[in-house]
């Protein structure tokens, strides 16, 4: 097999063959298909798309590429959600202990993260002392015990993906619905879970901007996952704006422990319960949607879910001390207002641009090798719908560079758009699809 014809194949519209498809992932991931050759390929892809069978084929060819979990020795139906990204999304520091407070087992591999800020693992190390990094046979002993770990990756979960993704990063051929699609599910399907929670993010944060694109990606997955016989949710939810109104790293772990607390902003807190409620019935909970909802409310009403985040917490080594007063978490130290000219409303803010602000503070990595500030982030004190009174803070910055800061404040101006009258309230969630 050559692959120039197999370039050539896709350039020309053709098929791929699943053997084609195979050769492809088996022999990139191993060094022998050079990084010009392989992105001549993408770009043929991107640009005549594939076939639900091709993008299945590839799929399973990354799965294969590299470990594939044995999650068999968990007691009960594991589950697992997995976001496709946007600007401010905490819900899985809040769903795992919310969902192991329900029974449910939550065995959680999270990625760090190479965008505006860093992944849920990055934003667990805000707490300090906390271990990312365990041992399967660790992480599997801990969810007996205790129902719920979070941890970065243990084994080398597809490989393939991790290659061609930083390649696509590069070559212009990220949002293209069968490579991200196969990305995703190639590393879910990876992780072991029989039940996959997809939340298919919407809007000018996300990397689908239109409704019907969102839908069909979430499709796609589905279709993906069904093949492999698991159990498959998409849910479509917006990112016009930042989800919550916190977007950095140790400050969205804060949100997050209000939301466990019973408190925390209202769009973030729904979308945890129509996760949460959705994540309990892809475990075969024999209850309604609405006694599902029910069941989480009484959950975070009796403190149990923050109960199981604190015993989370202990179980990695974190700080309890931290969780418990979640003030000493790091915070930058300079605090810089936006101040409203005018009375007004929020009438949109770009969520996609005020994740470059705080990748501008800090709060992300750049590459690779990049530093988070773990303590910088942004805290929206207005969102979509909400009025400001002239003097008052639109939002706040916390820098720990005074002149980064200052540059990201005039940045952040930019993201407003405002109205004189009230306006319409957003959706949050666009559809439920399995
Ligand atoms: N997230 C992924 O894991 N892969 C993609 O291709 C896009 C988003």
């Amino acid at each position: 097999m050559r692959m120039y014809d197999i370039i050539l194949k896709k350039r020309e519209g053709g098929e791929l063959s699943t053997e084609e498809i195979n050769y492809f992932v088996k022999e990139y991931t191993k060094g022998t298909i050079p990084d010009y050759q392989a992105s001549a390929l993408l770009m043929a892809i991107f640009l005549k798309k594939m076939s639900r069978r091709e993008t299945v084929d590839l799929t399973k060819a990354m799965m294969n590429s590299g470990d594939v979990l044995d999650l068999s020795q968990i007691e009960g139906v594991v589950v697992d959600k997995h976001s496709t990204g946007g600007v401010g999304d905490k819900t899985t520091l809040i769903l795992a202990p919310l969902i192991a407070s329900c029974g449910i087992p939550m065995a959680k591999m999270a990625g760090r993260g190479l965008g505006h800020t860093g992944g849920t693992i990055d934003k667990l190390e805000s707490i300090e002392g906390f271990n990312t990094q365990m041992s399967e046979e660790d992480f599997i002993q801990q969810v007996n015990k205790i129902g719920v770990a979070i941890s970065g990756q243990t084994g080398d979960l597809a490989p393939a993906d991790k290659k061609i993704y930083a390649l696509r990063d590069v070559t212009a051929t990220v949002d293209n619905l069968s490579l991200i699609a196969s990305s995703v599910m190639s590393k879910k399907l990876a992780s072991g879970a029989q039940g996959i929670l997809l939340d298919v993010k919407m809007g000018n944060g996300a990397f689908m901007k239109s409704e019907e694109d969102a839908v069909e990606l979430g499709k796609i997955m589905i279709d993906i996952g069904t093949n492999m016989s698991k159990d498959v949710v998409a849910i479509i939810s917006d990112m016009e704006q930042p989800l919550g109104r916190t977007v950095g790293n140790a400050i969205e772990v804060k949100e997050a422990i209000e939301v466990l607390q019973g408190g925390g902003p209202e769009d973030l807190v729904e979308l945890c319960l129509v996760l949460g409620s959705e994540l309990l019935l892809l475990a075969g909970l024999n209850v309604t949607r609405e006694e599902a909802r029910n069941l989480i409310k009484e959950k975070i009403k009796s403190r149990e879910a923050f109960r199981k985040f604190v015993e989370l917490v202990k179980a990695q080594g974190g700080k309890e001390e931290q969780v418990l007063h979640p003030e000493t978490l790091p915070k930058g130290k300079y605090e810089i207002k936006f101040i409203s000219d005018n009375t007004q409303y929020i009438a949109h803010i770009e969520a996609e641009k005020v994740g470059s602000c705080a990748l501008l503070l800090g709060a992300g990595r750049e590459n690779k090798e990049s530093k988070i500030d773990l303590g910088v982030g942004i805290y929206l004190n207005k969102k979509v719908g909400e009025q400001v009174n002239k003097g008052e803070a639109i939002a706040t910055i916390y820098a720990n560079d005074e002149e980064r800061g200052k540059q990201t404040i005039e940045k952040l101006k930019t993201c407003y758009q405002y109205s004189d009258t009230p306006i319409e309230e957003r959706k949050l969630i666009y559809g439920i699809y399995d």
